[in-house]
């Protein structure tokens, strides 16, 4: 009968059938459903553990020049943190506040005058910085506009060619015209003067790379900052930076 079983479920594709010898393993666990009984949690350690072997693996990642590896006490301290709810910041004020001076720190490393009161969030990512960086100028923008009693329909965001696709999914979750500065010849980042070029007043800003994704190059942010100051006395039109440090925050200072 059990035979059967094992058969029929290994004909079945919707079904993992592990190869532990285990007694509880000579029946197949479902891939999509929660299984009707319970198994032992080191069974079920063992199993995922071993489809995680399938991933990448993160300490040879040298795609976005940056380390993943971190002490032993780093890893500890996280995982006693995992079970708290870290956006309530009334039951976990520590937490809260630790965080707050991690951003103080970030902000002294960049020279902030202000650095113990900046303002600032952690994330989950750059992606999610980006998400929130980005809504800032669009809404920002949004409020110059109809300050302007001009249309806010339109917005774009110029970035280079190079850039991680997060802004790319910015833009297309909040319907804005993403304008890529094409790579040239050697050259792979976005410059100043390409940049220029597709701006306009429905720019809600500029995104410039300290760490591109493609090469590690940083884009050169004080030509950009200082060709879009020129930009705002001939038009009058003033364009913000953002500048995207997902690897070079914490090494370029
Ligand atoms: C320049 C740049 N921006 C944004 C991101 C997105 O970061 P995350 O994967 O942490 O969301 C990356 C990640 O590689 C990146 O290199």
């Amino acid at each position: 009968m059990r035979e059967q079983k094992v058969k029929a479920a290994l004909e079945e594709e919707s079904v993992l059938t592990p190869t532990y010898a285990s007694r509880e393993m000579t029946e197949s666990i479902p891939k999509h459903a929660i299984p009707k009984q319970s198994t032992a949690p080191e069974t079920v350690y063992n199993l995922i553990h071993d489809e995680l072997i399938m991933d990448g693996n993160s300490r040879q990642n040298l795609a976005t020049f940056v380390t993943t590896w971190m002490e032993p006490e780093a890893k500890k301290l996280m995982s006693e943190c995992f079970d708290k709810n870290m956006i309530d910041k009334d039951e976990y004020p520590q937490t809260a506040e630790i965080e707050s001076r991690c951003i103080n720190m970030l902000a002294n490393l960049w020279n902030s005058p202000d650095h113990e009161t900046a303002t600032g969030t952690s994330t989950i990512g750059s992606s999610e910085a980006a998400m929130l960086g980005g809504m800032a100028m669009k809404w920002n923008w949004r409020d110059k506009m109809k300050k302007a009693g001009k249309p806010t329909n339109k917005p774009n965001m110029v970035m280079g060619a190079n850039t991680q696709i997060c802004w790319h999914k910015f833009c297309k979750y909040w319907d804005i015209d993403a304008r890529e500065v094409k790579s040239e010849g050697n050259r792979f980042t976005l410059n100043a003067e390409e940049a220029l070029k597709l701006v306009d007043e429905n720019t809600i800003g500029v995104v410039v790379i300290m760490g591109s994704t493609m090469d590690g190059k940083y884009e050169p942010v004080k030509e950009v900052a200082d060709a879009l100051d020129t930009y705002q006395q001939q038009t009058g039109i003033d364009i913000p930076i953002h500048v995207d440090g997902a690897s070079g925050a914490f090494i370029a200072p």
